[in-house]
């Protein structure tokens, strides 16, 4: 699979046992409780580049025919450079290799560029998740100014 340019990394699954990057995974979900609710029922792929892990993945089963992105993300200093655009390709191909038909992916109502990105990519929105953020975690969540309220699930069939 293609990488973006000057970086070179390679996809791959978590090894059993090796810590988890939680603080990768902070950037896209507000607390470790909300991760734990689903990391130990799901597979992890990381983007290592140079033997650092610079972004990750988290893919679950949620139906007969359904796999979710729960978690992307790419650490901070290498944001923009289509690392993530590069694994969402790479998750789709994954759930289409484990042979399921659709990939799902759930986001804030107010994530602007999350939502440019997946809809890029060929997401559709399907579903709203009314009031997620306000009843599922603690403190408010701000993003470009906005409070987050509601989820936005996005579907591709693949
Ligand atoms: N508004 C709209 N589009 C924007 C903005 C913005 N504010 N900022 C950048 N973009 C565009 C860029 O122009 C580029 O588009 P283009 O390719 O058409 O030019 C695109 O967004 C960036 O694409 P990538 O470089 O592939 O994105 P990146 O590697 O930064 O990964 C990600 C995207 C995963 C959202 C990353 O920014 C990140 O980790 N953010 C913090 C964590 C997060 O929010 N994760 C998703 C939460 S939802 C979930 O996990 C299920
Ligand atoms: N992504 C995110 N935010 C953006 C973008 C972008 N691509 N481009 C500009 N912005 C932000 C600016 O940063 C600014 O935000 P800030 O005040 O927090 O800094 C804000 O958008 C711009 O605000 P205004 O200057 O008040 O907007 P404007 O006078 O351009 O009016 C409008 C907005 C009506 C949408 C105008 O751009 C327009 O006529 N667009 C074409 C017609 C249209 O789409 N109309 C709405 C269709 S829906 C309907 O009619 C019911």
């Amino acid at each position: 699979m293609d990488t973006p340019s000057n970086i070179n990394g390679k996809v791959r699954r978590l090894y059993p046992g090796e810590a988890i990057p939680y603080d990768l995974l902070l950037l896209a979900d507000e607390t470790e409780a909300a991760i734990n609710r689903y990391i130990y029922d799901s597979d992890v792929y990381v983007y290592e580049a140079q033997n650092e892990i610079i972004a990750i993945y988290v893919l679950q089963v949620t139906g007969s025919d359904e796999i979710e992105i729960k978690n992307i993300a790419v650490e901070k200093r290498h944001q923009n450079l289509s690392i993530g655009k590069l694994l969402l390709r790479d998750a789709e191909i994954k759930a289409k290799e484990k042979g399921f038909g659709s990939i799902i992916i759930g986001t804030g109502d107010a994530s602007i560029k999350q939502l440019y990105i997946y809809q890029k990519a060929g997401f559709e929105v399907f579903d709203i998740k009314k009031n997620f953020y306000i009843d599922n975690y603690p403190e408010p969540i701000f993003e470009n100014g906005i409070q987050l309220k509601h989820m936005l699930v996005l579907k591709k069939k693949i």
